[in-house]
């Protein structure tokens, strides 16, 4: 489902949170929103939904217009789960919570043990989610989001509190809602574990849009850095090891650089080669 943003600006009694924000978000994309602390980036996500309406302008999730809708009629449209995860757990049990949405507002539920088997949570189904850990809770919020089954899944900062272990299997998460062709958008501060599944970034400062386009496009401008940087985003790890270690292209991720590395090297070998035979020639 593709999702607009045009001319957004919202304010909150005594602030003004999002500035002027244009963006068209692919279907069955996925979209990192990223920036400093307070640049707007939860608030971006609640005007998909619908909790927030705009001051000025307009979002619109396929044809839908957020206006002309309750935010429990689009909570069949977009799932969003919550920065932090306490303020959406409510279930006495989290198969209750997995189930909740995907029961009562999509009605169908064919994805709850699809999601509970990726995130790891078969253990703890009967389980009160408030007497997990912080990490476990969050894994149940995001997996209550995506058993709704929405077209759009929308997560803040879902990698805040998880173990690399955890990570991984909200990666696989992200992968799984691709497959389904969903779009998602995540605000995040950890690029270099979610760069590797991004189609687009918006970057975002003092609640205006300082870049929106392709992840790739990003990297291929001379100022990225610099960019960045002028939003609070710290420059990605494996971005940087791949500019210094001369990968040639830019690598998400660690096995995509050493797999580049590699070939880069095997290149260089068969041309050494080559000019030793011509020279013995
Ligand atoms: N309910 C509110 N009432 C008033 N101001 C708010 C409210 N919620 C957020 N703000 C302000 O609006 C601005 C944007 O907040 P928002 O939560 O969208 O930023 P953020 O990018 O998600 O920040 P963080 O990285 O800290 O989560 C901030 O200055 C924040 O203090
Ligand atoms: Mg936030």
């Amino acid at each position: 489902m593709k999702i607009v943003y045009d001319g957004v600006s919202f304010s909150y009694p005594s602030k003004t949170a999002l500035k002027n924000v244009s963006c068209e978000i692919s279907p069955g994309s996925v979209a990192l929103v990223v920036g400093h602390n307070g640049s707007g980036k939860s608030t971006f996500l609640k005007l998909m939904n619908g909790i927030l309406k705009p001051t000025q302008g307009d979002v619109r999730l396929e044809d839908v217009n957020t206006r002309d809708k309750r935010v429990s009629e689009l909570a069949r449209y977009c799932a969003l789960s919550f920065q932090n995860p306490d303020d959406q757990l409510f279930a006495s049990t989290v198969m209750k919570e997995l189930r909740f949405g995907s029961e009562n507002i999509m009605g169908d539920g064919s994805l709850v043990d699809a999601v509970s088997g990726i995130l790891h949570l078969e253990d703890y189904l009967q389980m009160n989610p408030l007497s997990l850990t912080y990490a476990l809770r969050r894994l149940v919020a995001i997996g209550g989001s995506m058993a709704m089954d929405t077209p759009i899944l929308a997560l803040d900062e879902p990698t805040s509190g998880l173990s690399q272990r955890e990570k991984a299997y909200l990666g696989s998460l992200i992968s799984h809602s691709k497959s389904l062709k969903k779009t998602v958008v995540i605000v995040t501060h950890d690029l270099n574990f979610l760069l590797p599944f991004a189609d687009d970034i918006l970057m975002l400062s003092h609640g205006e849009v300082r870049y929106f386009g392709g992840r790739d496009n990003l990297f291929d401008r001379n100022d990225v850095r610099q960019l960045m940087a002028g939003c609070g985003v710290r420059y990605p790890i494996y971005a940087r090891m791949s500019a210094t270690l001369g990968a040639g292209k830019y690598c998400y991720e660690g096995k995509e650089l050493i797999d580049e590395l590699i070939k880069r090297k095997a290149g260089a070998a068969q041309r050494t080669n080559g000019q030793h035979q011509l020279e013995g020639a």
